[in-house]
Order: structure tokens, then sequence, then C-alpha cells
């Protein structure tokens, strides 16, 4: 079954979606019905304020992928698995999620005519994306639980009905993820020395790490980047070495105890000579703040543990470094903890509207 697409579609111009753009190195055949955003093809922001920071004349970037079609990087894996899913006859798909894969999961569904469950943290996903999954016509179940207890039961869910998982234990999801560092590459013209992640699930980290070391096979790149993972200090079972029972962090997207790919992550960090580190919320969220202030980007605060951790490990970098961060999620997903945490204390209101009470108050 191939998805119909209007007739105009083929004479578009510019950007087709990241299935179009990668499918030589994607799973895909000409039967595959692409569901597609058109997801992927996000800037690498140059960040002058943080490189100043860290110092010894580095190069830093931040991979923005909180540009995606649904505010976060979930959408490279969504794409591929909710075609491949469609392509397979799927009527229904399911994931376990802190927010953005709720909101990924029920576009992409939707868009390919799928209904998309979501089980969810109850309390614990942040504004925006409840609101997401539930305009696009999610089928929201809340749990009086946490991620981890919700990934059990999505994984059982799936192996009992007839429903396909669209967790990243799902293999498509990290082949679309991949194609985040094919981008960086392509860029950049070849692969960084350091790349800094975020780690929750332990999907991306190990989606990049694919992409670096299949475009490094290919020739499109002569090196790999050290792989520096950046866990949530309350939440950092990798970093401890076991898995957390009760995580606990303000950057409620990385507040994962037990992540499914642990081990993949572990060999990604090792192959590539780099390292797990924790980050505290204050680290991630002075450098929340930092991202926002200084260089006008606005992520959300799983996100910035990739700058909270850069600016933590500062004294390892090497003079001259090129560094990529992941911006892995929009800030915009988050309102609640950017006004409860955004230290701005020139919020003024109930001023009269008059331009001298204006003009008063702007010190003039
Ligand atoms: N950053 C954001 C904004 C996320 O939403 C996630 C994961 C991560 C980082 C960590 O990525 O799990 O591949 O290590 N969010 C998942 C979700 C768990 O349900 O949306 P990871």
């Amino acid at each position: 079954m191939t998805l119909i697409l209007p007739p105009y579609q083929s004479k578009l111009q510019g950007w087709p979606g990241l299935i179009e753009a990668y499918r030589s190195y994607l799973p895909v055949t000409e039967e595959t019905p692409v569901v597609t955003l058109q997801e992927g093809n996000t800037p690498l922001i140059p960040v002058p304020a943080i490189a100043n920071q860290v110092g010894r004349q580095v190069e830093v970037f931040v991979k923005y992928d909180g540009l995606n079609p649904t505010g976060s990087f979930k959408d490279r894996g969504m794409t591929l698995a909710i075609s491949k899913a469609k392509e397979a006859g799927a009527k229904a798909v399911i994931c376990a999620s802190t927010g953005n894969t709720s909101a990924s999961a029920a576009a992409y569904a939707r868009r390919g005519g799928m209904r998309a469950f979501v089980i969810i943290p109850d309390g614990y996903v942040a504004l925006g994306k409840l609101a997401q999954a539930l305009l696009y016509g999610a089928e929201v179940l809340a749990i009086k639980g946490n991620f981890d207890q919700a990934l059990e039961i999505v994984r059982d869910v799936a192996d009992k009905y007839p429903v396909t998982l669209v967790n990243s234990v799902n293999p498509y999801r990290l082949e679309g993820q991949k194609t985040g560092a094919f981008e960086v590459v392509d860029t950049l013209g070849d692969a960084p020395d350091w790349l800094c992640i975020p780690v929750g699930n332990a999907g991306n980290i190990t989606a990049y790490w694919m992409g670096f070391c299949q475009y490094h096979k290919t020739g499109k790149c002569d090196r790999l980047p050290k792989m520096m993972g950046f866990q949530a200090a309350g939440a950092a079972p990798i970093v401890q070495g076991y898995p957390v029972a009760n995580p606990e962090t303000v950057a409620s997207a990385i507040r994962i105890g037990n992540p499914a790919s642990w081990e993949k992550a572990v060999a990604a960090q090792e192959a590539s000579q780099g390292n797990f580190t924790p980050v505290t919320d204050e680290e991630i969220l002075e450098a929340y703040r930092l991202l926002a202030s200084s260089e006008g980007i606005f992520c959300e605060p799983a996100s910035a543990a990739s700058v909270a951790g850069l600016l933590k490990v500062k004294d390892q970098v090497p003079t001259g470094a090129r560094i990529v961060c992941v911006l892995t999620g929009h800030g915009l997903k988050d309102p609640d903890v950017a006004i409860k945490h955004s230290h701005n204390n020139q919020f003024c209101q109930g001023i009269e509207p008059t331009i001298e009470a204006v003009a008063k108050i702007m010190g003039f």
C-alpha cells in the first residue's frame, strides 16, 4: 500500500524529509510508504559565548534538533518507524514516553492513518508535550508510575496485542535518528572531535554513533568523535553502573532509571573513548539560561544537559577542538520550567497604560 501524495508534491523543490534525503543509507524500498513531515535538515549553530566559557580556542556548535516538526529529535526516528509500521500493515502504534516520543508518535501515526497509544508518567510530562499528544489525537494513558514502568508495560502490550512498539527498542527508530550524525558531517565536512549529548533511554547516543560509524565506513568522514554522554545527576544509572529505582530531575525528558539501550550506549562510549558524566539540575538550568540569554537559543532543560556537561568537563577539552552539542528539544515544550527558573527579575506587571509610566520603568 503506497501513500498517495498530492500531484503537486513531486514538483516541490527543497528539503524532502530525511527518508528521501538519505534513502540509500536507510532500510527502505520503493514499496515503503513514506510518512513524513519533512523532518531533519536542522541547523548547526555556532555558540560563541559557550565557546568563550570553554576557552582553548575551541569551536562549539549546537545541533538544534528542537526545530524538527514536533519540536524534538524524535521525529528523525519516528518518520522511519511509522513508515515501516505502515508498510507492515499496522493499524496502531504504542509507546512509553517522558513526552517527546509521545508527541512525535502521535503526529506521525495520525498522518499515517493509524491509532497512537501513548503511556506517560502522570504529572511528569512537560505541558507542551502533553498538549501536543492531545491535539494530535493520541489515546493518552497516564499511569501512576514512572517512564521505566511505562516502558515495561508497552513492551508487554506490543507482544500480546496487534500494536507496533515505536519506542527506540524498535530498530527503525535508531536507523532514522542516525541521520543526525549524517547532517553534522555533511555540514562540517568531517566528524567533530567531541559529540556532547544528553542521555535518557540511551537511544540517541547509540544512533549518533551508528551514523558516524556508517559515514566513516563509506568514506564520508575521516575520523570519529568522542561520544560524551551526560545524564542528570538524579537519574544517572549508566554513570553509577546500576538502575535507579526513583529517578528525579528537573529535566523530565531524561527522568529515566533503567535505559533500554544501556549496553549499546556503553559500547559507543568505549569504542569512541568517550565518557558518561552526571550534571546536576542546577548545572542544567545554568546552561539552559545561558543558551537562551547569551545565544538566543531556547531549548528544553534535558537538551541543555549537553552544554552543561561540556562546561563541566571543559578542562578535558583539547585546544582548538571542534565540538557539537545536541539540543534535542525545543524550549517551548516546557514553559513551566522556563517561567519558574528564568531568574529574570525584570518582569514588570500591573503598569499603567501610559507612555510616562512605561518610560519611567525603562529608566528614561
Ligand atoms: N532530550 C530530550 C528532549 C528527550 O526527550 C530525550 C528522551 C532525551 C534527550 C534522551 O534521549 O532517550 O535517546 O537517550 N526522551 C524520551 C521520550 C525518553 O519519551 O520522549 P535518549
